[in-house]
């Protein structure tokens, strides 16, 4: 299990992993990955930016890497709650997500840290 959220709201714990390539991740899509147990969903967005945060909704458990994303946000795509992909925060009165460090490096998506 991973660490309790940081101040900046960011959960530490997860070890530095590797998911995929930053190629194979088309823009303004998300994907899911298991990181050390934890299920994270990984977004490239058009822009070009990064984000990871928990996989699982915290409403009823929809798949968050399937949501509908823009520059600043994603919506679950089973009851169109919407969360804000850098803090996690929901707009629409749920829990937050959980976010989780990630990074670009030598051509490779890198969640955790
Ligand atoms: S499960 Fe995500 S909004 Fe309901």
């Amino acid at each position: 299990m991973v660490s309790e959220a940081t101040p900046d709201g960011v959960v530490r714990g997860l070890p530095a992993t590797r998911v995929a390539r930053v190629a194979d991740l088309p823009p303004g899509e998300g994907r899911a990955f298991a990181v050390a147990g934890e299920q994270v969903a990984v977004f490239r967005l058009r822009t070009g930016a990064l984000h990871a945060v928990s996989a699982v909704c915290p409403h009823r458990g929809g798949p968050i890497a399937d949501g509908q994303t823009d520059a600043r946000v994603v919506m679950c795509p089973l009851h169109g709650n919407t969360f804000e992909l850098a803090t996690g925060a929901c707009l629409t009165g749920q829990r937050p997500l959980s976010v989780f460090p990630v990074a670009e490096e030598d051509g490779w998506v890198v969640v955790g840290g």
